[in-house]
């Protein structure tokens, strides 16, 4: 984020702004350390179910809500549910976005599993849709994933990405894991679907806000609540202490706030030079639970390969206000019938912070 945060900044800013960062001491304390701590903790685990959940909770997921909550109450086995207190009804109203990010996390589960010599089998909803994601049992015995070497360094790139084509070789080493889009009047018209929709979102009140109350600006809002939309570091810490960030200034359409929030977002989407995606012919809970599982894989695979991953996801909302959006989206990415489960853009980002994370402590419901 930095970059763009810093544009932000001085777009916004001004002497006020640079008065305040002269604060110094106030703003080298500002990374949440607490909130980053589940990324140190990582691997420092004896229990190999706990060991492999402390890479699981690492997953991508929407809007950072981490609804994951595990039961370890029977041994080499983990009870794996979506605590339906963090859903997101109007962005995600049939809670299929935050089932992908549940794909997610069964995957990475097994992948680092690997990594200590384990196998994770997965029964999938074993009581119907409303009680538990799957069950997972562990048994030993198998070869470690090699994408596990990239689980600490995988991120969703929120940055404008470098003008640079996405070389044909990398894009085809990409081919066993997701479609990927280099073709120039196809990226150009997936740009402005994927501007539209995100405006489509912001304009509707009731997602735009369902966003913003999610936001946690500055290091004491990130370390009592590891998860939503973190606006960290120092520059983020001005904009609050100064006034221009807050929950208030983005509802309000004619801040000043609100409209050079908008245009970094601009910015960022055009700058986009190819993107990926993951379609199912249909979309059943498990299909949903396959595209995460597919996802978190091709996420990690271009970090293997030095590239950034970003999903992008207003277009693919089911709420009325982006009907059309969505009808595009799908006229233009998938077969007749099939759904797109997840859009992304691709290319070569900077690179960027950690995302704050809950304690596995915090999720364990039972044992
Ligand atoms: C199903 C799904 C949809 C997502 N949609 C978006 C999106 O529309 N925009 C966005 O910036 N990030 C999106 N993300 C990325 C999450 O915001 C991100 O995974 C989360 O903040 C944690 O950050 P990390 O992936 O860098 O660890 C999505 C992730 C998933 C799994």
């Amino acid at each position: 984020m930095q970059s763009s945060r810093r544009k932000f900044l001085t777009i916004l800013g001004g002497g006020t702004v640079l008065a305040a960062i002269s604060a110094g001491t106030f703003l080298s304390t500002r990374t949440p350390h607490q909130a980053l701590a589940p990324w140190d903790m990582a691997g420092n685990y004896t229990d190999v179910r706990k060991w492999a959940l402390s890479y699981a909770l690492l997953a991508p997921n929407p809007h950072n809500r981490q609804p994951w909550q595990v039961d370890l109450s029977i041994a080499d086995q983990v009870t794996i549910y979506r605590d339906k207190s963090k859903d997101l009804p109007h962005t995600d109203p049939f809670e299929r976005q935050l089932t992908i990010g549940m794909g997610c996390f069964l995957e990475l589960l097994s992948i680092a599993a690997t990594k200590a010599n384990h196998k994770v089998s997965f029964d999938l909803f074993p009581e119907g849709e409303d009680g538990p994601i799957a069950i997972a049992t562990f048994s030993k015995g198998t070869t470690v994933d090699p994408l596990f070497a990239h689980v600490m360094d995988r991120r969703s790139c929120k940055e404008p990405f470098l003008d640079k084509a996405v070389p044909v070789a990398l894009a085809q080493q990409l081919s066993g894991y997701g479609n990927v889009i280099t073709d120039a009047d196809k990226v150009a018209t997936i740009k402005k679907l994927s501007w539209n929709a995100w405006m489509v979102e912001a304009e509707t009140p009731r997602t735009w806000k369902e966003s913003i109350d999610l936001m946690r600006i500055g290091k004491a809002e990130i370390n009592a609540n590891p998860d939503g939309i973190d606006l960290g570091g120092p520059l983020m810490a001005t904009l609050k202490l100064v006034g221009i960030m807050s929950r208030e200034s983005q509802l309000d359409k004619e801040s000043s706030g609100y409209k050079e929030g908008v245009k970094m977002y601009q910015n960022m989407l055009n700058a986009t030079p190819a993107y990926c995606t993951i379609t199912s012919p249909s979309s059943s809970r498990e299909d949903q639970i396959a595209a995460g599982r597919k996802w978190i894989r091709l996420n990690l695979m271009t970090t293997a390969l030095g590239l950034s991953l970003h999903p992008i996801s207003q277009a693919l909302q089911e709420y009325p206000e982006m009907a059309e959006h969505y009808t595009q989206a799908h006229q233009l990415l998938a077969e007749p019938g099939h759904t797109v489960q997840m859009l992304g853009r691709l290319g070569f980002g900077p690179t960027i912070a950690r995302t704050p994370r809950w304690p596995l402590e915090a999720k364990i419901i039972n044992g």
